[in-house]
């Protein structure tokens, strides 16, 4: 017996940023986020359920993952496999559409595509998609909003059943994204390190909260009214208040790296030009601008003039979850 689905999800940046979990276990996190949901960067998934398999593997670009990747994989399927009463064991391939060299890849794509995959596989017909998105939360707090595509809010509710994401604007009017790929190496401290060690130490993390609350209220404002200028201004300010949270931290950490600050300048220089322009930035060093789909290439002509040999990814908004009819 055999049960298979194949999914494709996209991954999503953050304008309001994901940055500390109340319940580390269950993901549920300190605040709501808002991301976008970008159509230039995802995962297609393919997973089987077989009882001819007597251990779950993991592949991806081809590549069988280590017992330590498997492991994470295996504790999130078992939330599919208890749902469906089935004790199965699993076959999982995935593949990264990264339009360049590797490091871009997220986990908000992976663990959605899988979510949706497993779901398909085993049947789960009842399980929504609004339901499935409290599943991808479990693989990655990130992954929650990459059920939907656009603008898309992940509400940190009360508990694991309604800690999920609410789909908030298609995101067709014009707005796009050009990402500066700084650094495509692994990161140095993972976003959940990162997040567990500022919430502990840092005496800036409650304002944090405090101040993501307001930012986000604004934001869904600024998304209703179509208003761009708004909408990159508070995007902006909510991302460096995150990285003031690393920075006091004990001891202090950033995911700044010196070109970081080079972008973060040629952005307000960028800005003073005349191009409505705004950054945001991750647990990483690259830099993602905001900017109107159709000025793309100007603002990547600009910034290419100041950094040499820089790729660029320039991408408008994408989808919510497909299923994939052919692998
Ligand atoms: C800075 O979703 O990668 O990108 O839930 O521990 O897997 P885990 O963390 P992850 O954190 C993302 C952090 C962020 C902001 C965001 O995406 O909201």
């Amino acid at each position: 017996t055999e049960y298979q689905g194949a999914y494709r999800a996209h991954t999503n940046i953050a304008l309001i940023k994901y940055w500390g979990k109340a319940d580390a276990d269950l993901f549920i996190p300190t605040t709501s986020s808002l991301s976008l949901t970008l159509n230039a960067l995802y995962t297609d998934t393919r997973v089987t359920f077989s009882s001819d398999y007597e251990a779950d593997s993991f592949a991806l670009n081809g590549e069988e993952k280590s017992a330590e990747e498997v492991a994470k994989i295996s504790k999130f399927l078992d939330l599919f496999r208890t749902e469906a009463d089935v004790d199965f064991k699993a076959r999982v391939e995935s593949i990264n559409h990264v339009p360049t060299a590797a490091g871009l890849a997220s986990s908000s794509s992976a663990f959605s595509a899988l979510a949706a995959a497993s779901r398909q596989a085993l049947q789960l017909n009842h399980i929504s998609d609004q339901e499935l998105s409290t599943y991808a939360r479990r693989g990655s707090g990130s992954a929650t909003r990459s059920i939907f595509g656009g603008f898309v809010e992940w509400q940190k509710g009360t508990k694991s059943e309604n800690s999920m994401a609410v789909k908030i604007d298609d995101a067709t009017w014009d707005i796009g994204m050009v990402i500066m790929t700084i650094n495509t190496k692994e990161k140095r401290v993972s976003s959940r390190k990162g997040m567990a060690h500022t919430l502990k130490t840092s005496p800036f993390y409650p304002e944090w909260v405090r101040q993501n609350k307001i930012d986000l209220a604004r934001i869904k404002d600024a998304i209703e009214a179509q208003d761009f200028i708004l909408l990159g201004e508070i995007a902006e300010a909510n991302a460096m208040r995150m990285h003031a949270t690393t920075m006091a931290a004990d001891p202090s950490f950033t995911y700044f790296e010196p070109a970081t600050i080079k972008a973060i300048q040629a952005v307000q220089d960028l800005r003073a030009s005349g191009i409505p322009a705004y950054y945001t930035i991750d647990a990483g060093p690259n830099v993602k601008v905001l900017c109107r789909a159709s000025q793309m290439n100007q603002v990547e002509a600009f910034l290419a003039n100041q950094f040499e040999d820089m790729q660029f990814i320039k991408t408008t908004p994408g989808p919510g979850i497909q299923q994939l009819d052919r692998w």
